[in-house]
C-alpha cells in the first residue's frame, strides 16, 4: 500500500480549524457540500468517500441519507471520523489499491487529494476508482489549476507535502485514459478556499457572489463528475 502522503495526528488535529474553521470556514463547507448535491446521483445510494479525511463530507451524505464508506490511508484521521455519527463504515487503504469489489459503489468522491499527486499517480487512483463504481456510477473528484502554496515564500511556511497544479485539458487526458467520461464539472474559487477562509463572513459572501459572474478560465479549483459506460 501506499500510505506515504497519509496525514500525520498532528495534522489530522489541525485539519479542521484550517479548512473549516470559524463562520467563514463553514460557509466554504457549505460550498462544497452543495457542489457535491449538484454533481452526485440522488439518494439512496452506496458512496465511498476517499480520502474522508476528517469526515465532514460523509457527516454531510450521510445525513442525505447515502450509505457511505469513508477511507483514508491515515488512522488519525481515520479516528476522527469515527467519532461523527454518521454510520459509516471507516476503511483504512490507499486509493491505489482498494479493498472493494469491482462495482460496490455507486459514487466515489475524491477531494483535496489529487493535489498531492503527478500525473501518474492521477491516473492510477482514476483507474482504480473507475474499477470501483458499477457502471454508470459517477466518480467525482476535484483539481487545482494553480495554488499559492506553489510559490517558493510559502512553501516555507506551509507543514505539508508537494502540491501540485493541474491544467484542466490535463486532467480530461487522464479521465479519458482511465475509461472514464466527462459528464458534468463545475468551478469555484477565485484563490486557494484555505485563504478565502481567512475572510471576514460578508467580505467571503461578497466574493463568492462576484466569482459567480467570472469565467470558469479565471477560478482555480474545478470539481469533476465523471462515469463509465460498460
Ligand atoms: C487534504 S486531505 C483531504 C481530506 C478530505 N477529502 C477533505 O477534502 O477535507 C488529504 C487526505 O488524503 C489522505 N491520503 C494521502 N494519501 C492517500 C492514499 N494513497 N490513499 C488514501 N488516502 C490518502 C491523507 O491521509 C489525508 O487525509
Amino acid at each position: 500500500m501506499t500510505l506515504d502522503r497519509a496525514y500525520s495526528r498532528d495534522l489530522s488535529e489541525r485539519y479542521d480549524r484550517h479548512h473549516f474553521g470559524g463562520r467563514s470556514g463553514q460557509f466554504i463547507l457549505r460550498r462544497d457540500c452543495g457542489t457535491l448535491d449538484a454533481l452526485l446521483p440522488p439518494a439512496p445510494g452506496r458512496i465511498l468517500d476517499i480520502p474522508c479525511g476528517t469526515g465532514v463530507y460523509t457527516e454531510h451524505l450521510a445525513g442525505r441519507g447515502y450509505d457511505v464508506t469513508a477511507a483514508d490511508a491515515s488512522q488519525p484521521m481515520l479516528d476522527i471520523t469515527g467519532q461523527r455519527q454518521t454510520g459509516a463504515t471507516p476503511k483504512l487503504c490507499s486509493i491505489f489499491d482498494l479493498p472493494f469489489d469491482d462495482g460496490a459503489f455507486d459514487a466515489t468522491i475524491t477531494l483535496r487529494l489529487f493535489s498531492h499527486f503527478d500525473r501518474g499517480e492521477i491516473g492510477r487512483a482514476l483507474a482504480e476508482l473507475r474499477r470501483v463504481i458499477r457502471p454508470g456510477g459517477r466518480v467525482i473528484f476535484d483539481s487545482f489549476r494553480w495554488t499559492p502554496r506553489r510559490w517558493p515564500l510559502l512553501r516555507r511556511f506551509v507543514a505539508q507535502s508537494y502540491i501540485y497544479e493541474i491544467a484542466p485539458a490535463e486532467v480530461e487526458t487522464l479521465i479519458r485514459e482511465a475509461g472514464l467520461r466527462k459528464v458534468e464539472t463545475a468551478t469555484r474559487y477565485l484563490f486557494s478556499p484555505i485563504w478565502q477562509r481567512k475572510l471576514p463572513y460578508p467580505a467571503l459572501r461578497a466574493l463568492a457572489a462576484v466569482e459567480k459572474r467570472l469565467p470558469d478560465r479565471w477560478l482555480l479549483r474545478t470539481f469533476w463528475a465523471c462515469t463509465r459506460d460498460d
